[in-house]
């Protein structure tokens, strides 16, 4: 008899309860009218008078300390209980803060959006690309000054790969593999070895324009980006071309429109000129459709390509181009209702 209260003693000593359930399981295991301890107390009438007080003593010592046991596992219960009883149920649940989108996304998805209204589709191109697609099929020629237009990152074991300086290599991307009509965007990501200030990164983003088939003129692009300078930056916006040099559209212009702070009447922003610069374009030079494997005898094209942060900063008057990469929320969700 004694053994078996030991034994009980030390189960009791190590009971535990996950819940309530199990708890009330182990109640009636140990201490109801069934249960062990009972079973003990009612065989102690056979124990020798000798042994009754060493027994008794350890009966008792087993009963208290089930009890005890029990008691303090249900208290703990009861705790949880309480805890969960003194949450505000009608309390509205914390607001999930939800992200905004970036407003680099924001400014290309319009722009995306304004030109796929008028017929053009999407094309993607790597950024990580060859020599040949970012600047020989461009018309760039070799040791040609133009390279040094753009200061590209090159790929110290392999000085045929490059960062892709420009989005006009996916002009060469969609030629190679498609003959006109061709009516293309080319949104993306660009790199160029500059020191970072407020007015320069060494990446930002593009969108490069494309347009070849027969017929196709100046006007036709001019009229283009009339119409996109006029959803994007409003009805009343004014542009104007002004002659450059681009090695891959031949005659090359700079766009600018009309400076929408001062309404064009001159302004420190528009450095008291009336107009700000936006993009480049052109009609694009034979020798790239030739290069590209388009006769130039049949076809013509227009092009132009335009920097995001560049458009963001005017209607967005953003001024310091790194906000765009700092992920600094503060900056990012004054962006949270424009889309
Ligand atoms: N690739 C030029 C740049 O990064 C921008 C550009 C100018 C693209 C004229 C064109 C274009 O397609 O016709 O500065």
């Amino acid at each position: 008899m004694l053994a078996k209260i030991e034994q009980l003693l030390q189960e009791v000593k190590g009971l535990t309860a996950q819940n309530p359930e199990e708890l009330e399981a182990l109640r009636i295991k140990y201490l109801s009218k069934k249960g062990a301890i009972n079973a003990l107390m009612a065989d102690f009438r056979n124990v020798p008078a000798e042994q009754k007080k060493e027994v008794g003593m350890k009966l008792n010592e087993l009963k208290n300390l089930a009890q005890e046991r029990i008691a303090a596992l249900k208290e703990t219960f009861e705790n949880q209980d309480n805890s969960a009883a003194e949450l505000d149920l009608t309390r509205t649940a914390y607001p999930i803060k939800l992200g905004t989108r970036h407003p680099l996304t924001i400014v290309r998805n319009e722009i995306i959006d304004i030109f796929g209204r008028m017929g053009f589709t999407i094309a993607d191109g790597p950024e990580v690309e060859d020599d040949w697609h970012v600047f020989s099929s461009m018309n760039f020629p070799a040791d040609h000054p133009a390279r040094d237009m753009q200061d590209t990152f090159f790929i110290e074991t392999h000085p045929d790969i490059i960062l892709r300086t420009h989005t006009s290599s996916v002009q060469s991307r969609v030629m190679e593999v498609s003959q006109p009509p061709i009516r293309v965007i080319c949104p993306g990501r660009v790199y160029r070895n500059e020191a970072i200030s407020y007015r320069a990164h060494c990446f930002f983003h593009q969108v490069e324009g494309l347009y070849v088939d027969k017929n196709v003129s100046f006007t036709d692009l001019k009229q283009v980006l009339l119409q996109f300078a006029q959803e994007m930056f409003g009805p009343d916006t004014k542009i104007r071309l002004r002659p450059s040099y681009f090695p891959f559209t031949e005659p090359s212009a700079e766009m600018d429109i009309s400076c929408d702070i001062c309404g064009g009447e001159g302004c420190p922003f528009c450095k008291y000129t009336g107009w700000v610069e936006i993009l480049g374009c052109g009609m694009v030079d034979p020798a790239v459709l030739e290069a590209n494997g388009i006769d130039s005898k049949v076809y013509t094209g227009y092009a132009f390509g335009m920097g995001v942060e560049r458009i963001t900063n005017l209607k967005y008057k953003v001024k310091d181009l790194r906000m765009f990469s700092e992920n600094d929320t503060r900056f990012l969700e004054e962006f949270e209702s424009a889309n």
